[in-house]
């Protein structure tokens, strides 16, 4: 229930009581739409934020760091992490720490070194798929897959996939758990300590040997940071390159093959799959929303916005947009393009970015499609989405040959 009370020259945010974590966990997307109709901004004493919810506000706060902080306190993320990770930081303290692992990521690296062994990868994940029963591609592909590749990535070879697959889902649920209940920490506190013992390994096989990863590039650079710094660098990737990638090539999986003519506009290559996978994180965002602190007084869409409240920023939201998009809630591969905001906007837009758009829209869908025609959604099983922080199929069983 919405009650809205007006003073001054500025609009009060008005509050509702009854919106739960579970409502949203379960799906946003209703109330999102509601609020973009009729209530921009929306303070929800449930997750103790203020929603924001159009496209315009999300990209203004998220540009304008000066007035709207990574810095908010009261974010479950440092507790999960164990560490101030680079995310909950601003200005130079946050820009340090991000440079320290730019070096993996340039474009040549991307190109040279990670787009190849990735297709490695992506070839012997997908080939080894059983044919004669349902398969679900959330354990069995995406996840696997974003593991190893993500192993590779950050020089944590040392590690097993169930082991990234594990810490990954700690984290997040860890940093997502709004409620502050005990769980979702006793199973973050046991990731991180399996999580450093694995650092500590792969620490000192870098500085003997040093290579492409972001665990060397840190270790090796002139100016290095701290390795606690290091450390919490890697948790960050660890807990935004598994989920997030896997979450999106469930989504571009589902959204395809439940469109039949989007799959026969990608197979014939009228669409490219990169367009697909772009579309995948417009239509639900793998990362759904992110907090920022309001440092000063001050207003947005004519409501009055006060110092130390946290913003909930939806991503979610914003790439619905009716003032964006045409029939946002669609999943449409033949859409006019526009900017979406599922990797972010400002200081600490996705790092991941390229990796991403390369392992899912270059490799792991043309792979796929490829190698199995026949691949359809498996009647028995209708897909399964959850998430409120992150949001994504948590099942996604498919037939691999008629
Ligand atoms: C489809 C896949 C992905 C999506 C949708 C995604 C989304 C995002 C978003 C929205 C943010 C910014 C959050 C904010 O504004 O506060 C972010 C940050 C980040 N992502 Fe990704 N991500 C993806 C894949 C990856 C991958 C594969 C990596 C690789 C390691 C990665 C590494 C990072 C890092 C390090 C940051 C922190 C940047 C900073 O704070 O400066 N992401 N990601």
């Amino acid at each position: 229930m919405l009650s809205v009370s007006k003073g001054g020259s500025m609009k009060q945010i008005p509050v509702d009581q009854s919106l739960s974590i579970a409502e949203l966990t379960a799906d946003p997307y209703p109330t999102y739409r509601r609020l973009r109709a009729e209530c921009p901004l929306l303070d929800v004493p449930a997750i103790g934020r203020i929603m924001v919810t159009k496209a315009a506000h999300t990209k203004h706060i998220k540009e304008h760091p000066e007035l709207f902080s990574s810095d908010d306190p009261s974010t479950p993320m440092e507790r999960a992490f164990q560490a101030k990770t680079l995310m909950r930081r601003d200005g130079a303290d946050h820009m340090r720490l991000r440079r320290a692992m730019q070096p993996a990521f340039t474009a040549r690296h991307i190109r040279e070194v990670w787009k190849p062994l990735f297709a490695e990868v992506v070839a012997a994940y997908v080939d080894r798929l059983p044919t004669d029963r349902p398969v679900d591609l959330f354990g069995e592909l995406t996840a696997p897959v974003a593991a190893r590749c993500l192993a590779h990535l950050l020089g944590l070879t040392n590690a097993s996939d169930d082991d990234l697959i594990f810490w990954s889902q700690a984290l997040i649920d860890g940093a997502g758990n709004f409620g502050w209940q005990p769980g979702p920490f006793e199973v973050s506190d046991r990731a991180n300590d399996q999580m450093q013992a694995c650092f500590d390994t792969a620490r000192d096989a870098k500085l003997r040997t040093p290579d492409e990863s972001v665990m060397s590039v840190q270790l090796h650079s002139d100016d290095p940071i701290d390795w606690a710094d290091m450390i919490s660098n890697l948790k960050i990737a660890i807990g935004g390159g598994i989920n997030e990638p896997r979450d999106a090539a469930l989504t571009a999986v589902y959204g395809i093959l439940s469109n039949p003519d989007q799959h026969r506009a990608l197979v014939t290559g009228e669409v490219s799959w990169n367009v697909a996978m772009e579309e995948a994180i417009r239509w639900v965002a793998p990362i759904q929303a992110t907090s920022r602190l309001v440092k000063a007084d001050t207003s947005i869409d004519g409501y009055f916005v006060p110092a130390g409240r946290v913003l909930l920023v939806s991503k979610a939201s914003a790439n619905r947009d009716e003032d964006v998009f045409e029939d946002g809630e669609r999943f449409n591969i033949f859409r006019e393009k526009k900017p979406h905001q599922a990797f972010g906007n400002g200081p600490h837009f996705c790092m991941g970015t390229h990796i991403a758009r390369m392992l899912i829209g270059d490799l792991l869908l043309p792979r796929l499609f490829a190698t199995f025609p026949s691949i359809q959604l498996d009647p028995a099983r209708p897909v399964e989405w959850r998430g409120f922080g992150f949001r994504g199929p948590i099942c996604l069983s498919v037939l691999l040959a008629p």
